[in-house]
C-alpha cells in the first residue's frame, strides 16, 4: 500500500499524464485535487491520443476509481462533455468516477470575467481564478449546491443581485439541470479516500500544471490560483500529510512555458522553432504555441525543495537528440551577484542573465533506448548532471509519448 504525488517541476506540460498513466496500473485509486479544466493531460495507447482536462487519466486503465478532489473546480458543461467523449470511445465511467460534493462550481461569470481581467497574465479563459476567487471570498458555490433547489437559488441570486449583464433565471436552470447529470458521481471525497487508506489500497494523486504556477511557490502573479505543489494534494484531497509515502516529480529535459510571466533561459527565434517543432510544443488546452527553452535548475531545484521530492522522471530526452550542444542553467546573475537559489523578486527573474553549463550533445537517436543502458553516453551524462545539481534521484526516463517508450532507472 502507498499514497504517492506526482506533480509537476516546472511551469506546467512536463508529460505528466503520459507518467501518471504509466504510474496508475499499479495504483486502486486516482486522484486530481487542484486546478480544473485548464489541465491538459495528452495520454497515447497505441494509434489512439486522449486529451483530459478534469477527469484523472487513470480512467483509461479498467477498473481503477479515479476521483475529483474538494480542491478542484468544476465547469459542469466541460466535465459533462469529457465524460461524453470517454463514453463515446468506449471507456466506462459510471463506478469508475466519482466527486467531491465540496468542490467548486464554475459558473459563466466567472468564465467572461477570467477572459476580461486575465489577459495579462496569459490565462486560458476557463473561469478557474474567478472561481477560486468567489470560494476564497467565501461565496462560492459547490457541487453540493447544484443538487439543491434551494441552496442554488439562494446562493446563485446573492452572487448576481447587482448584475445586469447575468441572467439568473438562465444560469439556474442550466446549473440545475447539470446537478440533475452529476448528482450520482458526488461523494465525500475525504471519507472514501481515508477508508481505503485504512483498507491498504494503492492511491495516486495526480498534479495539475506545475510547481512554478503554484499559487504560493511560483512565479507570482503569473501563477494559477490552485496550490499546484504536493501539498495541494492533503488540502484538495481531505487527506493528512502523514498518509503520503511518495513524492514524484515530472520534469521534462528542457523547460516551457504558456501564457506571459518571467522564463530566463527562453530560447531566441530559430531554436524556439526548432524544439517546439521537434517537442509538439502546443498547449493540449488552449492549442497555443508553448515558449521553449533551456533546462533550468534554479527553478527546479526550488520545485525539488517545495515538493519534498522523493524522485524526479525526466521526460522527453528524445526531443535533445539533435543538440550538438546543450545548456544547462545554474544560476541568475542580475545587478553584479549570482543566484543559485530561486528568487521571490520577479524583476530577478525578469531581468537576469542566466549562467550556463555548456555540455556536448549525444547526436543520436533515443526514440529506440528500452532501458537506461541503451541511451547515449552523453545522454547519460546529461541526466547524471541534471541528478547531481538538483540533489534528487532520477527514477524514470521518457523518450516519447508511447506508453512502451519510458524505463525506470
Ligand atoms: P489559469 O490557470 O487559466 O488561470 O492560467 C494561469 C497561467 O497558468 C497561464 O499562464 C496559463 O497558461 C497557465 N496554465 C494553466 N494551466 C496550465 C497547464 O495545464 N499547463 C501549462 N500551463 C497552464
Amino acid at each position: 500500500m502507498s499514497c504517492k504525488v506526482v506533480i509537476g517541476a516546472q511551469w506546467g506540460d512536463e508529460g505528466k499524464g503520459k507518467i501518471i498513466d504509466i504510474l496508475s496500473r499499479d495504483a486502486d485509486i486516482i486522484v486530481r485535487y487542484q486546478g480544473g479544466n485548464n489541465a491538459g493531460h495528452t495520454v497515447v495507447i497505441g494509434d489512439r491520443e486522449f486529451i483530459l482536462h478534469l477527469i484523472p487519466s487513470g480512467i483509461l486503465r479498467k477498473g481503477k476509481l479515479c476521483v475529483i478532489g474538494n480542491g478542484v473546480v468544476v465547469d459542469p458543461e466541460a466535465l459533462l462533455k469529457e465524460i461524453d467523449m470517454l463514453k463515446a470511445k468506449g471507456i466506462k465511467i459510471d463506478g469508475n468516477l466519482l466527486i467531491s460534493e465540496s468542490s467548486h462550481v464554475i459558473l459563466p461569470y466567472h468564465k467572461v470575467i477570467d477572459k476580461r481581467r486575465g489577459a495579462h497574465i496569459g490565462t486560458t479563459g476557463r473561469g478557474i481564478g474567478p472561481c477560486y476567487v468567489d470560494k476564497m471570498a467565501r461565496c462560492g458555490i459547490r457541487m453540493i449546491d447544484i443538487v439543491n433547489k434551494e441552496t442554488l437559488r439562494r446562493k446563485l441570486s446573492a452572487n448576481l443581485e447587482d448584475s445586469d449583464e447575468f441572467n439568473f433565471g438562465q444560469i439556474y436552470k442550466e446549473y440545475l439541470e447539470y446537478g440533475k447529470k452529476i448528482k450520482k458521481y458526488l461523494v465525500n471525497v475525504s471519507s472514501l479516500l481515508n477508508k481505503a487508506i485504512a483498507k491498504k489500497k494503492d492511491i495516486l494523486f495526480e498534479g495539475a500544471q506545475g510547481t512554478l504556477l503554484d499559487i504560493d511557490h511560483g512565479t507570482y502573479p503569473y501563477v494559477t490560483s490552485s496550490s499546484a505543489t504536493a501539498g495541494g494534494a492533503c488540502t484538495g484531497a481531505g487527506v493528512g500529510p502523514t498518509r503520503i509515502d511518495k513524492v514524484i516529480g515530472v520534469v521534462k529535459a528542457y523547460t516551457t512555458r504558456i501564457g506571459e510571466g518571467p522564463f530566463p533561459t527562453e530560447f531566441k527565434k530559430g531554436l524556439m522553432e526548432k524544439i517546439r517543432t521537434k517537442g509538439k510544443e502546443f498547449g493540449a488546452t488552449t492549442g497555443r504555441p508553448r515558449r521553449c527553452g533551456w533546462f533550468d535548475a534554479v527553478i527546479v531545484k526550488h520545485a525539488v525543495t517545495v515538493n519534498g521530492m522523493d524522485e524526479i522522471v525526466v521526460t522527453k530526452l528524445d526531443v535533445l537528440d539533435e543538440m550538438d550542444k546543450i545548456k544547462i542553467c545554474t544560476g541568475y546573475r542580475y545587478k553584479g551577484k549570482v543566484y543559485k537559489d530561486f528568487p521571490a523578486d520577479i524583476d530577478i527573474l525578469e531581468k537576469c542573465i542566466p549562467v550556463y553549463e555548456v555540455r556536448d550533445g549525444w547526436m543520436k537517436d533515443t526514440t529506440s533506448a528500452a532501458k537506461y543502458k541503451d541511451l547515449p553516453e552523453n545522454a547519460k551524462k546529461y541526466l547524471a548532471r541534471l541528478s547531481k545539481l538538483l540533489n534528487v534521484k532520477i527514477g524514470m526516463v521518457s523518450v516519447g509519448s508511447k506508453r512502451e517508450q519510458a524505463f525506470r532507472i
